[in-house]
C-alpha cells in the first residue's frame, strides 16, 4: 500500500466508536430536534426526482438563508462532504495549504489525504484562540493555494470578525489563494451581526450544514457556497463520486429549512440553559481552566495536574461518561466539551466529569 496519503481519520473512528456512552460530552451539535419536521400523514415524499445537479427547492432555500444567487450553491452531504469534495478540488499533490492551529481533526486529515503540505496558522490560547493577520502574512507564500479556518472555531467556539476575515482575503488574495471557512457552528453566534463570510472577498469558499446547530444530523444536508466557477467545478467533480444524493433527505431538508427559525429559537435556548450550568462547573474547578464565551456549543479547557487521556479511560469505564480528548485538536493538555446535549443529561454528564476529576487527581 502507498503509505504516501493518509486514508483515515484517527478522530473519526474514536468518535463513532464512542458515541454510544450515554454521558457524551465528546459530541459537538444539538440534542436530535424532538418534534417531527414533517407530517408524514401529510406528506408523500417522492423517492426520485431530477435532482441530478441539485435539488432546485433545496438550492432555493439555501440561497434564500444566505441571500445570493443559486449559482453559488453546491449541495453536498453534510459538511464533511462538502469539505471533502471542496479540498479535492482545490488541492493538487504536494500543494501548500496553511490550517488553523488548533483545528477539527478532519480538516487536516483530508488535507493529508488529498496530499498537500499542511502549514499550521496559530491560534494561541493566550489570545482567546482569535487570528492575527500578521501570523498569517508570516506563513503564506507564492506556493499556498489554500487557507483552512473554521468559524465559529472548533474547539474553542472562538468568533472571528469580519475585520480580520477581510484582511485574511486579502492576504489570500495577494498569492492567489482560496480560503475555506467551515461554517457548520456560525448560526451558534445568534446574533444579527454575525453574518457569513461569503460576502467578505470573493475568494472566501463557505462550507455548513443542518447537522451541528439544528440538532438534524440524520438529514445529513449540507453544503459549500463559492462564485458560480468554482460552484460548476464541484458539480463536475462530485460526478465522479456519487450520481445523487437522497431525494426523501432532500425533501425533509426543505422542511426544515421552512421551520428553520423555530428549531433556531429551540437550539438557543438549549444553548443558553447549558451554558448556566457549566459557568457554574467551572467556578468549582481548579483543574480546569478556560474562558467561556457567551455564544457558540463548545469549549476547550485546559486540564491541569491530571493526564487527559488517564482522566478519560476513568470516565469511559467508572462514570459512562466521555470528553474529546485535546489531543485531537494538537492539544493534549486540552479537552473539548460539547454543551448541545438535553439539559438533563449534561448535567449529570458534568456532575460525574466532575467526580472523576477529584478522584483522579486523588
Ligand atoms: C468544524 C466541523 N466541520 C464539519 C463537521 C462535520 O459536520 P457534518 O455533520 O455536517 O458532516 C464537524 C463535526 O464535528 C466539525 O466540527
Amino acid at each position: 500500500m502507498n503509505d504516501f496519503r493518509l486514508k483515515y481519520s484517527e478522530y473519526m473512528q474514536w468518535a463513532k466508536e464512542n458515541a454510544h456512552i450515554t454521558y457524551n460530552l465528546a459530541a459537538s451539535g444539538l440534542m436530535n430536534y424532538p418534534e417531527p419536521i414533517f407530517n408524514p400523514s401529510k406528506q408523500i415524499i417522492e423517492i426520485s426526482g431530477d435532482d441530478h445537479y441539485g435539488y432546485a427547492p433545496l438550492v432555493d432555500a439555501i440561497a434564500d438563508k444566505y441571500k445570493i444567487s443559486t449559482e453559488m450553491v453546491f449541495t453536498t452531504i453534510g459538511s464533511s462532504m462538502a469539505n471533502y469534495i471542496t479540498m479535492a478540488l482545490l488541492i493538487d499533490t504536494g500543494d501548500d495549504i496553511i490550517i488553523e492551529h488548533p483545528t477539527y481533526e478532519l480538516l487536516i486529515s483530508t488535507a493529508k489525504n488529498l496530499g498537500a503540505n499542511v502549514i499550521y496558522l496559530p491560534r494561541p490560547v493566550e489570545n482567546q484562540y482569535l487570528i492575527n493577520p500578521d501570523d498569517l502574512k508570516s506563513c503564506i507564500t507564492q506556493n499556498t493555494k489554500l487557507v483552512i479556518l473554521t468559524n465559529l472555531h472548533n474547539p474553542s467556539s472562538a468568533l472571528t470578525d469580519n475585520e480580520t476575515l477581510k484582511e485574511i482575503g486579502k492576504i489570500a488574495k495577494k498569492v492567489g489563494a482560496y480560503v475555506l471557512i467551515d461554517e457548520v457552528y456560525l448560526d451558534s453566534a445568534f446574533s444579527n451581526s454575525v453574518n457569513s463570510s461569503i460576502h467578505t472577498s470573493d475568494n472566501f469558499i463557505v462550507t455548513s450544514s443542518l447537522t451541528k446547530v439544528y440538532g438534524l444530523s440524520g438529514l445529513r444536508c449540507g453544503w459549500t457556497l463559492a462564485q458560480p466557477d468554482v460552484i460548476k467545478q464541484l458539480w463536475r467533480l462530485s460526478d465522479l463520486m456519487y450520481v445523487k444524493h437522497a431525494l426523501p433527505a432532500e425533501i425533509l431538508s426543505v422542511n426544515a429549512f421552512s421551520k428553520l427559525d423555530k428549531i433556531k429559537q429551540w437550539a438557543k435556548l438549549i444553548l443558553e440553559k447549558n451554558r448556566i450550568e457549566l459557568k457554574e462547573f467551572f467556578k468549582n474547578q481548579e483543574d480546569l481552566e478556560v474562558d467561556i464565551f457567551d455564544y457558540g456549543m463548545t469549549v476547550f479547557p485546559k486540564l491541569k495536574n491530571i493526564g487527559v487521556d488517564q482522566l478519560n479511560t476513568t470516565l469511559i469505564k467508572k462514570y459512562d461518561t466521555i470528553i474529546a480528548p485535546g489531543r485531537f485538536f494538537g492539544m493534549p493538555d486540552h479537552l473539548r466539551i460539547g454543551y448541545g446535549n438535553d439539559p438533563e443529561k449534561f448535567r449529570e454528564g458534568l456532575h460525574r466529569l466532575g467526580e472523576a476529576i477529584s478522584k483522579t487527581r486523588k
